[in-house]
């Protein structure tokens, strides 16, 4: 394959990053499409799993037939083997009618099964005479059927561990690879990580109309020496976070030690960084399901936390303009326009916030009415007076709305 060609399918799945190992990834993919072997990709979370089916398919002789993806992690065990092989009427309480399963939907096409490592064991069994035999029963049916659908699964478990613990059926496992196609981590990818932030900075800049945030030399470093447990879905979310909650657009280590725990021992595991659960590969693996959402939503709490100390220490210097026009050099503003949940949520939190701030001599302290009144006159003038648009992007009913605006005389708008 030339690279022009590797450039082009790059370009049309929006895949950035130029380091070897994706390459290659990326020509497996393109190269096994075409004769109808399983294959399983196998990663890290966030390495960028989801797009290689998709590749595989569209490049495959089966691209002009349905290409269906389901996510085996997100789908009770009791009800995963009739999403995959359909059920009859009153094969179970409650089955008032038949439903075709996805291999049934899929028939002639590519079906991604994607953390196809937490598949129940009976369900194993059933996938493994489908892939064997292009043969299945419905549940409930004694009918069997015929089906031709290709298989590419993915999966960020460690498959041997898995079968050694017995949690994972070897003949399935053998099945499924029959191609096996690693995603290196972000850390293996070189200079990626830094191409990879340009990328989700400027998209950031065009969604939000505001100049793209930057490295600088320091702050590449730091960031091209740190170990991307979460790869790049928490690149992209750091990048993300600190486009729209830091004023400045040069980002230096101090700033992204806001972000990221720099400091972490790899087998540790602190509350305080959330991160550090997810920063051990060793240890990410080993958590279960539930522990890291809870882990997530702790990073996802720290990072509101610090863009609320940041609207405090706008507040505090009252660059909310008063008139209600939008403050021209923060980036935070147009965000809020397009956040209204947080919006919302910060004039419920600024009546306290302003209280906890200690007063200065020179700036009166706004209070809850007058961050609210902002927004309303901010977003009425931003929809031309149209409420019911309003309503929506500051995240309150329409009738609150009304009510604000008689309450603040703001009529005439
Ligand atoms: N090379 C890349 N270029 C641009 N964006 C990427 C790249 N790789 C991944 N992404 C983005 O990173 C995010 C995570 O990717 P993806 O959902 O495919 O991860 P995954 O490997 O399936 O993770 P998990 O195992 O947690 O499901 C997505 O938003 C995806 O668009
Ligand atoms: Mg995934």
């Amino acid at each position: 394959m030339t690279e022009k060609e590797l450039q082009s399918v790059k370009q049309r799945y929006g895949i950035v990053g130029n380091s070897d190992a994706l390459n290659r990834a990326i020509e497996t993919a393109l190269k096994v499409a075409r004769v109808d072997l399983s294959v399983l990709i196998q990663g890290e979370n966030g390495v960028g799993k989801e797009i290689i089916p998709r590749i595989i398919h569209d490049a495959s002789p089966r691209k002009n037939k349905r290409y269906l993806a389901l996510n085996c992690g997100a789908i009770p065990e009791g009800t995963i083997d009739s999403e995959l092989f359909g059920h009859v009427k009153g094969a179970f309480t409650g089955s008032v009618d038949s439903r075709e399963g996805y291999f049934s939907a899929a028939d002639g096409g590519t079906l991604f099964l994607d953390e196809v490592g937490e598949l129940p064991l009976q369900t194993q069994v059933r996938l493994l005479r489908v892939l064997e035999t292009g043969e299945y029963i419905p549940v409930g049916s004694s009918e069997v059927k015929k089906t031709d659908v290709r298989i590419v699964a993915a999966t960020n478990v460690d498959m041997k561990q898995a079968i050694a613990d017995r949690l994972f059926r070897q003949d399935l496992y053998y099945r499924l690879a029959a191609v096996l196609i690693a995603i290196p981590p972000l850390r293996e990818r070189g200079n990626d990580v830094d191409i990879l932030f340009r990328k989700f900075a400027l998209e950031m800049s065009e969604r939000y109309q505001m100049p793209p945030i930057r490295l600088n030399d320091a702050a590449r470093s730091a960031l091209l020496s740190y170990p991307w447990p979460g790869n790049i879905r928490q690149l992209k979310n750091v990048a993300e976070t600190m486009s729209v909650t830091e004023d400045t657009r040069e980002i230096t280590p101090e700033i992204l030690a806001h972000y990221i725990n720099f400091q972490t021992e790899h087998t540790q595991l602190a509350v305080n960084g959330a991160h550090t659960a997810l920063e051990s590969t060793d240890t990410s693996a080993r958590l279960d399901k539930d522990t890291n959402t809870i882990l997530q939503m702790i990073l996802t709490l720290r990072h509101d936390i610090e863009q609320l100390k940041a609207e405090i220490a706008q507040l505090k210097q009252g660059q909310w303009s008063s008139n209600g026009s939008s403050n021209n050099n923060s980036p935070l503003l147009p965000y809020h326009r397009e956040a209204p949940v947080i919006a919302h949520e910060i004039i419920d939190n600024a009546e306290e916030i302003v209280e906890d701030i200690p007063p200065t001599s020179d700036v009166p302290l706004r209070t809850k009415s007058d961050v609210e009144r902002d927004l309303i006159v901010q977003a009425l003038h931003k929809y031309n007076g149209h409420r019911k648009q309003a309503a929506d992007q500051i995240g309150i009913s329409e009738r609150t709305l009304y009510r604000k605006i008689k309450e603040y005389g703001l009529e005439d708008l």
